[in-house]
């Protein structure tokens, strides 16, 4: 894989990563074995994926925990990590927090966490709705010149909020909601994050499952599975989905992969976009994602793709 730069900063990796929040995310997902979390991140690795994008949030830490528990059996400059705060649990309760002391501290009990002693990208995960953003970018900059960060990236902030968080130019690279079947950031944040030279990754690229291909419009989900409740995976929307994967079926088997390839080519052949971050939930996920990294989209294939889900 040809490695992509981070915004304007010193920071390159291969462009497909993972996504952590089920290792160790425990706040998040019901019944996640520890040991798949560990062995999914070791799987990732060993497959050339570099960048693992993790936060406080999947588990209070303890994602950050189990992935420094794998990365010291690899070289660290081959392992990219991308981590985030803002939710502040110290008063018992979690609330949003982007004061410069608070980011500061998130930072160094992240790097005790991971067992390393420099992050590649820290992640603002949420704009709080008191600090100004430039201070809250400011701090990470002075974190930045201390070695303790190598690029600055903020999440979940509108393109108003960037623009304020980029009044000094800190800012390389922006984590936001984006997946074929939700394009809003195409219109107003990329031309800006474009101008600004800065990079963008898109979470949710799967769907949490919904474009991997493994469902079909017969599929349902038993009563107490959040996807029963979800209007993504139940009536109208998730027969739409799932007629418009149908479309990439021909593509797949063109290519001799699956539709999970074939959506992840989509997004590696993205201009747009920096990297990639589908999540895992075992090891067992990792060759069919890192499959997608050897499928090119002949530029037909990628505008198919493209035009069928606008219509979505
Ligand atoms: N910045 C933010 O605020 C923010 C918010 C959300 C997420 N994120 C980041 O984005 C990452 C991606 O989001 P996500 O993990 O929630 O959702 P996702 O990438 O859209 O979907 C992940 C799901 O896809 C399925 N999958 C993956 N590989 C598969 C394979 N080979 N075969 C079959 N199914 C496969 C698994 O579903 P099953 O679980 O059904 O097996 C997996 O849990 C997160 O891990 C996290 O790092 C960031």
């Amino acid at each position: 894989m040809d490695k992509i730069k981070i915004g304007k900063s010193q920071v390159e990796t291969a462009p497909l990563g993972l996504g952590t929040n089920k290792v160790g995310g425990h706040n998040l997902f019901p019944n996640l074995s520890e040991s798949d979390g560990r062995e999914t991140v070791r799987a990732a690795l060993e497959s050339g994926i570099q960048l693992l994008d993790t936060a406080f949030m999947y588990g209070k830490g303890r994602s950050e925990e189990l992935i420094g528990e794998v990365i010291v059996d690899f070289p660290r400059d081959q392992v990219i990590i991308a981590d985030k705060a803002a939710h502040d649990i110290s008063s018992g309760e979690m609330v949003l927090n982007n004061e410069p002391q608070f980011l500061k501290k998130s930072v160094d009990d992240a790097l005790e966490r991971l067992k390393t002693d420099y992050i590649d990208i820290f992640y603002i995960h949420f704009p709080d709705e008191k600090t100004p953003k430039s201070e809250a970018v400011g701090a990470l900059q002075e974190l930045r010149k201390a070695g303790k960060i190598r690029a600055i990236g903020i999440s979940n902030f509108t393109l108003e909020q960037t623009k304020e968080a980029n009044q000094d130019g800190y800012v390389d690279v922006v984590e936001n909601y984006y997946s074929l079947i939700h394009r809003d950031e195409e219109e107003k944040l990329f031309p800006y994050l474009k101008d600004a030279h800065i990079s963008f990754v898109p979470y949710f690229p799967l769907e949490s499952g919904l474009l991997t291909g493994k469902y079909t419009k017969d599929s349902t989900f038993a009563e107490g599975d959040p996807r029963s409740k979800s209007e993504k995976f139940t009536g109208e929307a998730f027969q739409k989905t799932m007629a418009t994967l149908d479309n990439l079926r021909p593509i797949a088997q063109r290519h001799h992969v699956d539709v999970l390839q074939i959506v992840l080519a989509w997004y590696l052949a993205n201009p747009n976009l920096a990297a990639v971050i589908p999540g895992a939930r075992n090891a067992g996920q990792i060759p069919g994602i890192v499959q997608s990294a050897g499928v090119k989209l002949s530029k037909d294939e990628y505008d198919l793709i493209d035009q069928s889900f606008s219509a979505v």
